[in-house]
């Protein structure tokens, strides 16, 4: 697949995803990350340009983030464009003054004299309507700089080159009238192609794994691909099935740790990919056993990956296949720290396995809306390119600091389908992007039927997000919180209900 043209680094601003999905709209893929894992990504790509995101802190506050060591601001080796903060940082670091004046203070709608000889502000009205929120305001640009826009103080900054650029307002947000052609034009000055085209993306990848494949000996070319009926997995079979035809061969684990329903709709979904071939292998006890008393949600994930593994060794061996193909994504590649030198957050058990014949993870450059955006592209049922992700580890992940025994899944199990239950039945999914049901290890005291019952709790969380890279904790209404409650502590050993609002970061969306 192609290299991903524009690199976003992402300072914290609520923004940030929005400034990736307007750029796909207008035709180009970009990949966001905090500048944390920056320095690893350079090492293997070349951006043509960078955007620096905007962000709550100020460039003076103790802690506030910095450029990523190797990040080139010179211009010379790809454009930038710094946004609000990312403008400030940029100027600061370059020999510029940033400061806090009470007479250049913007919080919401603002006008902008532009100069529209810039490339930037090219086919812009010389009075734009845009939508600024900051506090700290580049004062004195850095030597080679000039103002190109102004509204009281600085708006935006060019070197003489219009290499490197800065914005102060947000060109992402809907309210800055003429946002997205502003960012057009920063495309077209970095030479940046139209990269987001679906059914490209799809060809380029039937080819990749196809050449991959024919290369390898005749009778080693079967292919077996992991499947759990979610979006990643579905599309990426309904996206090789054409192509591999007999030799994909489909394999799905009951691991237990399914939802209500899941092997159902599984089945479902896998022969709207017009799967021929696919088994089922029932796990369930193993699974269990294995990793049973375990509370440790790494050594949890690190148990289940071990019995992945080997019944997918299993059926390598049984089938000669000469290859294991799985449906991950970057953003299981860069929480699994792959990216690079990254810090590991978990260990999906999909990424970074060894196995005795090549993997391939042809989505591994992809966000999940994209995935999304493939499979609607391909046709495959609403149920597929709308369905809430869930984790392969299931519900193991969902009984926190408590043994995983068949009764506690069970009551997770039952718990998740009455939420999802009342969320469907109240027109509340699609707003939300998951909703996690977790049992937590945490007994406590409550009363049923005037007699004390000590008895467990669950915990309920809804979050959302554009690529799960960050989340939004959502909030649920008085209404919908008192019908879950009620719905939940119906069942005899549960005592309470949390609800857990918290972000991403610093919490992740699963509790493990
Ligand atoms: P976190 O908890 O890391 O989750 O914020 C981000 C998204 O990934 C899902 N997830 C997984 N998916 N294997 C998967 O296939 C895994 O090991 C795994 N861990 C988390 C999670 O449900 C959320 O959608």
């Amino acid at each position: 697949m192609d290299n991903i043209q524009i690199l976003i680094i992402d300072y914290g601003s609520q923004y940030t995803l929005v400034i990736g999905r307007t750029l796909r709209e207008l035709g180009v893929r970009s990949v966001i990350l905090p500048p944390k894992k920056v320095d690893a990504w350079l090492k293997i790509n070349t951006p043509k340009a960078a955007i620096l995101s905007g962000s709550n802190w100020s460039v003076h506050n103790d802690g506030a983030p910095e450029l990523p060591k190797s990040l080139d601001i010179t211009g010379k080796k790809y454009f930038i464009l710094g946004v609000c903060y990312g403008m400030q940082l940029l100027a600061y670091k370059l020999g510029g003054k940033v400061e806090r004046p009470l007479s250049h203070r913007e919080y919401g709608p603002a006008i902008v004299n532009t100069n529209t000889t810039h490339p930037l502000f090219k086919n812009i009205k010389e009075k734009t309507e845009v939508w600024a929120s900051h506090g700290d305001t580049v004062t004195k640009l850095p030597k080679n700089f000039v103002s190109i826009a102004t509204s009281g103080g600085i708006a935006a900054m060019s070197d003489k080159n219009n290499h490197v650029l800065g914005i102060q307002f947000h060109p992402e947000v809907t309210d800055t009238k003429e946002g997205k052609k502003i960012l057009q034009n920063f495309l077209t000055l970095s030479d940046c192609k139209k990269d987001w085209n679906p059914m490209d993306l799809i060809h380029q990848i039937q080819n990749e794994v196809l050449d991959i494949v024919n290369k390898q000996k005749k009778d080693k070319q079967k292919v077996i691909l992991g499947v759990s009926g979610g979006v990643d997995s579905t599309t990426l079979a309904a996206i090789l099935a054409p192509v591999l035809k007999e030799k994909l061969i489909c394999v799905a684990i009951d691991t237990g740790g399914l939802r209500a329903g899941e092997l159902v709709e599984l089945k479902t979904n896998t022969r709207s990919a017009k799967i021929k071939n696919l088994t089922i292998i029932d796990a369930e006890t193993e699974f269990i056993k294995n990793i049973g008393t375990t509370i440790d949600g790494e050594e949890k994930r690190a148990k289940f990956r071990t019995e992945y593994k080997r019944i997918f060794e299993e059926q390598i061996k049984k089938h000669n296949a000469g290859f294991i193909v799985q449906g991950t994504l970057a953003t299981d590649i860069i929480e699994s720290g792959k990216a690079g030198e990254s810090a590991m957050i978990k260990t999906h058990h999909n990424v970074g396995l060894s196995w005795e014949v090549d993997d391939l993870h042809p989505l591994r450059n992809l966000f999940k809306y994209e995935v999304r955006e493939l499979a609607r592209v391909m046709k495959l049922p609403k149920a597929v390119y709308e369905r809430n992700p869930f984790p392969g580890p299931g519900l193991f992940l969902r009984v926190v600091g408590t043994p995983v025994t068949e009764e506690n899944i069970q009551l997770v199990r039952e718990a998740d389908k009455s939420v999802r239950d009342i969320l469907k039945k109240n027109n509340l999914e699609k707003e939300i992007s998951q909703v996690i049901v977790a049992l937590l290890g945490i007994n406590s005291v409550g009363v049923k039927g005037d007699e004390r019952v000590y008895g467990h709790s669950l915990a309920v969380r809804a979050v959302q997000t554009v690529d799960f890279m960050t989340a939004k904790g959502y909030y649920f209404s008085q209404s919908i919180i008192d019908e879950i409650t009620s719905a939940l502590t119906k069942h005899k050993d549960i005592v309470r209900v949390f609800f857990d609002m918290t972000p991403k970061p610093p919490a992740t969306t699963e509790f493990e």
